[in-house]
């Protein structure tokens, strides 16, 4: 029995020394000295033993057991020890990933509230919209050649009895008539921020967009208010010492049309290689169509108005220099680009 207890206790010891987790030693714990663990096996065998042999077997088994119980919380604190090796709590933590409004959320907030400054109210019409808001009432009925420049998406199968069929809203114009017919009695100052689609898609266009159309309907709106409400854009939006030009232009809603340019920032409207002419086209305006006024409800002998409809990214990459190269980056989601603005 010495024997077996030496070699017992041996074998333990060179598995515990090699052992290479706490649980490998939890293991072994419960292997040897577990309620039917190897040792307490034998020590169970104890009364079997002639009893001249009694005691130095109690002994051995005893001395075993103190060995194994001290070998195995000396290596569990050794590999506590080394799995702190690798933990220095001096070294900064990992942040959380922290995100950011996107450049259009924010180009948006900028517009909205440069408008807000002199009254414009904010507002959002169905950008899933009858036609005759989109198109019809707007002047241009039913094959129309001028709607070809809308490349419109059509949605099947929905026809109203007044309004014809259900489109994709083109452009910021289709709330014009929506305002008109909310607010019934002008004065009205709208700001529309909304999304536009059109089946158009290259490095400068992406079938969804955003437009912001502005339009101003009282007594007595001439073009003067028009052109004052466009510098004054130009200088809080671009820039102190930028201006703005009329051209004239055609659309179905508008009489007068016109384009809107505004000075380019970087030559100052002197010319230079990027504008060619010193000035950079901004996008539509003019003063409402009497017939517009009619289908919004509004007395076109008593009222006038004007009104502009630009694309959002555009007027931004404008004003912020960015040069992207393709537009389609905006709304591809990838956050390496994103993440740099
Ligand atoms: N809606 C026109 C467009 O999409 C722009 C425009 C708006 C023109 C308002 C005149 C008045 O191009």
């Amino acid at each position: 029995m010495r024997e077996e207890i030496l070699s017992l206790k041996n074998q333990a010891i060179a598995q515990i020394s090699a052992a290479k987790s706490a649980e490998d030693l939890e293991e072994l714990r419960i292997a040897y000295l577990g309620r039917s663990g190897k040792l307490t096996e034998l020590f169970k065998r104890i009364k079997s033993v002639p009893s001249e042999e009694k005691k130095l077997v109690g002994v051995l088994i005893n001395e075993a057991k103190n060995a194994l119980t001290s070998l195995l919380s000396e290596r569990k604190n050794s590999l506590k020890e080394s799995a702190r090796d690798w933990f220095d709590p001096t070294i900064p933590g990992i942040k959380p990933p922290r995100g950011h409004l996107h450049l259009v959320t924010h180009a948006i907030d900028e517009i909205a509230n440069t408008f807000a400054q002199i009254g414009f109210v904010r507002v959002r019409y169905p950008e899933v919209e009858w036609d005759w808001f989109a198109f019809g009432g707007l002047n241009m009925p039913k094959d129309h050649p001028a709607r070809d420049e809308w490349e419109t998406f059509f949605v099947e199968g929905l026809n109203h009895p007044k309004f014809g069929e259900m489109v994709l809203t083109p452009q910021t114009s289709s709330g014009q008539l929506r305002e008109m017919q909310r607010v019934k009695t002008p004065p009205i100052r709208m700001i529309n921020i909304a999304k536009c689609y059109r089946r158009q898609i290259d490095v400068s266009h992406f079938p969804m967009f955003h437009q912001f159309e502005g339009l101003v309907i009282d007594e007595g709106i001439s073009i003067a208010h028009l052109k004052g409400t466009l510098d004054y854009f130009a200088r809080n939006f671009f820039g102190k010492e930028r201006k703005t030009r009329l051209r004239p232009f055609h659309f179905q809603f508008t009489e007068p049309s016109f384009e809107v340019d505004i000075t380019c920032g970087i030559c100052e409207g002197k010319g230079c290689k990027v504008c060619k002419g010193g000035w950079l086209e901004l996008g539509g305006a003019g003063m409402v169509h009497p017939v517009v006024l009619k289908n919004g409800g509004i007395d076109p002998s008593k009222y006038t108005g004007f009104a502009f409809g630009w694309g959002v990214e555009r007027t931004y990459m404008m004003k912020s220099g960015l040069s992207i190269p393709d537009i389609r980056l905006l709304y591809s989601s990838g956050l390496q680009f994103l993440r740099q603005f």
